[in-house]
């Protein structure tokens, strides 16, 4: 079992919980459990708590009440460090820092503790890795501000790649990208499963995107979980109206 969310709450800050109209919890009583080796989509409307939910995966935040087990041990018994090396997180919108592709690759391996390995292994590692990616090679030296959203979403990946995760966090990735560049993401997403056997958890709003990706997919609407199972399960035959809903794309405007 790779995670196992046991009555998980996480509420609102106090000062917005004043409101009668707003609800008080973000999420509400998880309990669901995420197997290895199976992607896991998390699918809902925007404001459903979906990025809340990936966030508390590697301790970028915590829950209110509950508790979340990670190979069977408690979250919180991780060194936050280590946990953020084995369960990396590629955000919705990449950040890049100023210079080049490589010394954001160097940054993420550093701010690791790490010692880098000597310059010309690691750029060729770099290489290496881009070239998996379907990115060309003269990238690693480029700067960050050349690079178009489909390719800095490309080079962030490869950025959290590089720290050898055994399971990667996707807050809907393809959000900023075009058609194309979405269906090359989606296409390297389903290399790195088959080819690396890597755990993922990706959040998408995306119907079209969880019909391609498949695996087990959890539902979530307003900060709780509607249904689960077997993604095309849920698409072919959902269990609940809200579900229906969704899958219709009533619930999003
Ligand atoms: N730090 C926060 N303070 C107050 N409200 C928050 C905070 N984080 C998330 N929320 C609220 O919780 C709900 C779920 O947010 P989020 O997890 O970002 O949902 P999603 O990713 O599904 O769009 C939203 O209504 C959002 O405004
Ligand atoms: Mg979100």
């Amino acid at each position: 079992m790779l995670f196992q969310f046991r009555h998980v709450s996480k509420k609102k800050p106090v000062e917005t919980q004043k409101s009668s109209t707003v609800r008080e919890y973000i999420l509400h009583d998880l309990l669901f459990n995420i197997n290895a080796h199976v992607p896991q989509l998390i699918l809902g409307p925007s404001g459903s708590g979906k990025t809340t939910l990936l966030r508390l995966c590697n301790r970028l935040t915590d829950p209110d009440s509950g508790e979340i087990l990670f190979r069977g041990q408690a979250l919180t018994a991780y060194d936050v460090i280590e946990l953020r090396t084995r369960i990396g997180y590629v955000a919705q919108v990449p950040v890049m820092l100023d210079g080049s592709v490589l010394s954001n690759f160097k940054y993420a391996i550093q701010k690791l503790n790490k010692n880098l390995p000597n310059g010309e292994e690691f750029e060729e590692e770099c290489k290496e890795l881009l070239r998996f990616l379907n990115l060309p090679e003269p990238f690693l030296y480029y700067e960050t501000d050349r690079l178009s959203v489909g390719e800095k979403q490309r080079v962030a990946l490869a950025r959290t790649l590089l720290r050898k995760p055994e399971v990667i966090l996707l807050d809907e990735p393809t959000s900023a990208l075009d058609r194309t560049s979405t269906f090359r993401f989606l296409e390297t997403i389903n290399k790195l499963r088959d080819e690396m056997n890597l755990n993922m958890i990706m959040v998408t709003h995306s119907i079209d995107q969880a019909k391609i990706l498949g695996g087990n997919g959890i539902v979530l609407v307003g900060g709780s979980v509607v249904e689960q199972g077997p993604v095309a399960e849920i698409m072919n035959n959902p269990q609940t109206e809200i579900t229906k809903q969704f899958i219709e794309g009533m619930l999003d405007n």
